[in-house]
């Protein structure tokens, strides 16, 4: 069976979850869920990445242990992932002793390779982005007479230490080589282009040990030095498949790794080449999304606007935030926020096209035939028409969803719920009924009901329970989303002439604007 691996960053556990992270979960739940519907052997992983400087400080902060901090943040990830309907297959923890097991294996393997040797470190650290600066780094983004982080602008410090290096600059030109040769690599294509730059503009070895700080993984046979967080962390998405029990796991190498265009260097630059030292093979492809502000304005925890997944989830139904965050922003793109932004597109799209073709079908079929399906007549060129669209739309959307294009795939079912209305419309069944023409108000009943079926199959990952929900309405049984196959039934014509579905039931009643 054809395997699929998808995975999210581990998130850190200094802090709460955020809409940030919950953007990233959905849009690989909907990967993963799309990919079984394909029936692919599936691997769906998500997780915390616990260690580091940054959440040794947290826990300090509060007075307690890293280890009690990350264990109190993992149950808020844990508890809120099902909320969310979010189906990983695994929740990987990096202090986890498989972990521990993992991360010493790929330092072997890259000590082996003779890709990590000794040395003395000096160099500028922000401490909040985990990330070392070279004096001529900071000069160039005019922050070295502040002594401030390129990136977010915070102080950094002047570290000095004996460490461990990984030979990142021996990689340079195989990685150069590799991203040209694999366009899919990187997606989308600007950060391709950033991160050539980037490696054109030459590697540096990679300091991969500290002696500063003491939560984290120790380096094999040299217990004063913990392993560098990022080489922890990346591994996290070999250990959960299995390494090193199997060198090579089954689900390996990963189909997309998703992540935030922040955390893009680590994945597509440090990740492939320490992978590369350790002879395994590189992920398929690194997707980097944009940022969203909220309402306009940037999300921080001094400002304390951050949206917190559970106060959406009062608001909101789950399926609801999934339909919005993955149709409203192209994904790759930053975008914004906004309730009214929210609810503008769900009173549009979900209650008035979704909803509204729903149940005008189910209510007609209901009226005029006791929700019966009856024998179709003859299909006319408006009926094929409509069948097409149906079944472009399902290839439509298996190629945007292989290049991550959520918002299109969205897009492209909506116009397929579009042209449904539209078909009401032309064939006016009350007008059919009215004068006895049943053959015509079979069909066109017909095509309504199978077309909705079929749309709500291809929405099913997106919104898996309002399409459970609606799907039990046209089957007339309680369907199991996630047994879904499409070989099975994705056809058209699977309804039979004799079907009862249900009386229709609004899962999209709109919303007050105001409240
Ligand atoms: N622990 C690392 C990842 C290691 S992966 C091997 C990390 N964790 S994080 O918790 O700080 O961030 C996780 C993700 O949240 C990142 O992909 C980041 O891009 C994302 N986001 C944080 N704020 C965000 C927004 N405002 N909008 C969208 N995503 C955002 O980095």
């Amino acid at each position: 069976m054809q395997t699929y691996y998808v995975s999210t960053p581990i998130y850190y556990v200094n802090d709460e979850p955020h809409l940030g992270h919950m953007y990233t979960t959905i849009a690989a739940d909907i990967l993963a869920r799309y990919e079984r519907l394909l029936g692919k052997d599936v691997f769906f992983l998500t997780g915390v990445d616990e260690h580091g400087q940054k959440v040794q400080q947290a826990a300090e902060g509060r007075g307690i242990a890293p280890i009690e901090l990350a264990n109190q943040v993992v149950e808020r990830y844990a508890s809120l992932w099902p909320e969310l309907e979010i189906s990983n297959d695994d929740f990987i923890r990096t202090s986890s002793e498989r972990h521990h097991k993992a991360v010493h294996a790929m330092w072997k393997r890259l000590k082996d390779a003779g890709a990590i040797y000794k040395g003395f470190y000096e160099d500028w650290y922000c401490v909040p982005c985990e990330t070392y600066w070279t004096e001529t780094q900071l000069k160039d983004a005019e922050c070295f007479d502040k002594h401030c982080c390129p990136d977010c602008q915070r102080d950094v410090e002047k570290i000095q230490e004996e460490s461990y290096f990984f030979r990142l600059s021996d990689y340079q030109e195989r990685l150069i080589d590799y991203i040209k040769a694999n366009p899919d690599f990187i997606a989308p294509e600007s950060r391709r282009n950033e991160v050539l730059s980037f490696v054109e503009g030459g590697l540096r070895d990679l300091s991969v040990s500290r002696t500063t700080f003491s939560w984290g993984i120790p380096v094999p046979d040299d217990e004063k030095h913990v392993i560098y967080v990022w080489i922890d962390a990346l591994t996290n998405y070999l250990t959960a498949a299995g390494f090193p029990d199997q060198e090579i796991p089954k689900h390996w190498p990963a189909d997309v790794h998703l992540i935030g265009k922040d955390i893009l260097r680590f994945h597509a630059v440090y990740w492939p080449c320490m992978l590369m030292a350790a002879g395994l093979p590189l992920p398929k492809r690194v997707f980097a999304h944009g940022w969203w502000t909220v309402e306009g304005e940037k999300m921080s925890k001094s400002k304390g606007n951050a949206l917190r997944p559970a106060d959406l989830l009062e608001q909101y139904d789950a399926d609801v935030l999934r339909y919005f965050l993955l149709r409203e922003v192209p994904f790759g793109q930053d975008g914004d926020f906004s309730h009214i932004a929210l609810k503008m597109r769900y009173n549009s799209e979900l209650a008035n096209d979704v909803g509204n073709l729903l149940n005008r079908s189910l209510a007609m079929l209901k009226k005029y035939n006791g929700s019966v399906l009856g024998e179709s007549g003859e299909e006319l060129e408006m009926d094929r028409a409509l069948i097409a669209d149906v079944e472009a739309m399902q290839r439509d959307v298996d190629e945007m969803l292989h290049r991550q294009a959520f918002h299109l795939a969205l897009e492209r079912i909506n116009q397929v719920v579009k042209h449904g209305n539209r078909y009401v419309e032309d064939n006016a069944p009350w007008g059919l009924a009215k004068s006895g023409n049943t053959a015509r108000l079979n069909t066109v009943l017909y095509h309504l009901v199978e077309t909705l079926r079929l749309v709500a199959i291809q929405l099913s990952p997106f919104m898996p329970e309002k399409m459970g929900l609606m799907l039990q309405q046209i089957m007339n049984v309680d369907v199991d989303i996630a047994a879904l196959r499409l070989l099975d039934e994705a056809g058209w014509g699977k309804l039979k002439a004799g079907h009862a579905c249900q009386s229709p039931s609004p899962i999209f009643p709109r919303m007050d604007l105001d409240s």
